[in-house]
């Protein structure tokens, strides 16, 4: 079965081709359009912006996607699109692109939920994952904690209550004037950073829920950053280090404590914020001390941040439930 992946979400333009046979997946293609030197301009993502170069993108990603895995848009089975949560004016040009695919190709269509999307990256590389899961969610728009019973069943048990982790990132970066997308320049700077140098909060850490918030972590850079006379690389360095360190440490302590109590067997993080570094070390090490029995799974850099490989085995999954969308009743939505 081949299955054709199409998200356009936010800032990316992807496509992806997977084959599957008998349960094990073959990535024929995964191309990726990336945006953000537009967007940099703007130290931010300007929806009629995105939604502009993903029309002018699509049809050239696809046509990409199409011949690096040498097959043509006849042998394609099952088109998987992302159609929520994300940017209304960038969702729009990926549905009505994979709804006309569809309607004159005669193809089954499946409608994919991105955050859904995000945590079954981990399964394009992990074929014998151990249930219950507990999966982590850090991306730019979300933060949650969801609950795996099984590969069809998400119960999301925790999300934050403001500000998204990736976002925290992107607007600590800004603060500090370190360019955008904040996430990868922050993890550079605070390589050398001393993240003991600053006292910042790690908000909600120790309450009841699983939930999160970001909010209050950004300000309080903010404030310190406006007293701060001198703006030095080694200051900028220090602040990266602490800030993040105060992200990481509320990420794992309640991922951690929902894997206790839930007694989950595979803990596995996902989205833009799983590609940092820091956190995967310091998430693996932490995981081999307390839960030495449990798996822990984290898809390749390529796969956390946004990609078309991700909605197709979504697609897959969803597929197997029968969740087979008319392509007259697909629509965008965002959330
Ligand atoms: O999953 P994603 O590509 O898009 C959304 O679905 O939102 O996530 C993008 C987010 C951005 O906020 C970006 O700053 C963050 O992921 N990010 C990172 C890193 N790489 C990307 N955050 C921390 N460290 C990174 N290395
Ligand atoms: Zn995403």
């Amino acid at each position: 079965m081949l299955i054709f992946g199409i998200e356009t979400s936010c800032d990316e333009t992807a496509v992806a081709v997977l084959e599957v046979k008998k349960r094990s997946f073959n990535l024929r293609s995964n191309v990726v359009s990336s945006q953000i030197d537009i967007h940099k301009k703007y130290g931010g993502i300007v929806p009629e912006v995105a939604a502009r170069e993903h029309i002018k993108n699509i049809l050239p990603v696809i046509n990409e996607s199409l011949i690096k895995a040498k097959t043509n848009l006849d042998k394609i089975d099952l088109i998987a699109i992302t159609t929520k949560p994300g940017l209304i004016t960038s969702l729009i040009v990926g549905v009505e692109t994979a709804k006309t695919l569809a309607c004159v190709l005669n193809k089954k269509i499946i409608a994919v939920d991105h955050l859904d999307a995000h945590l079954y990256a981990n399964f394009l590389e992990n074929k014998n994952i151990k249930f219950p899961a507990i999966g982590l969610i850090v991306s730019g728009g979300h933060t949650e904690l969801i609950l795996i019973k099984n590969e069809f069943s998400f119960r999301k048990i925790g999300q934050t209550v403001d500000d998204a982790s990736g976002e925290a990132f992107d607007k600590v970066a800004k603060i500090l004037k370190l360019g955008y997308p904040g996430g990868p320049i922050i993890s550079k700077y605070a390589e050398k950073g001393d993240a003991e140098k600053f006292d910042l909060p790690r908000p909600m850490i120790y309450d009841k829920t699983f939930n999160f918030s970001f909010s209050g972590l950004k300000t309080a850079v903010l404030y310190l950053d406006h007293d701060q006379k001198k703006k030095t690389k080694r200051y900028k360095q220090n602040m990266t280090a602490s800030f993040q360190q105060a992200v990481i440490d509320v990420l794992i302590y309640k991922t951690l404590k929902a894997t206790k109590k839930f007694k989950v067997k595979t803990i596995m993080l996902a989205g833009g914020v799983a590609a940092n570094k820091e956190l995967r070390k310091q998430m693996a090490e932490k995981i081999k001390i307390d839960f030495p029995k449990t798996d822990f799974l984290i898809p390749d850099f390529k796969f956390c941040t946004d990609n078309a490989a991700m909605i197709a085995i979504a697609g897959y999954f969803y597929a197997k439930k029968n969740k087979f969308t008319d392509w007259k009743k697909l629509k965008a939505e965002t959330d």
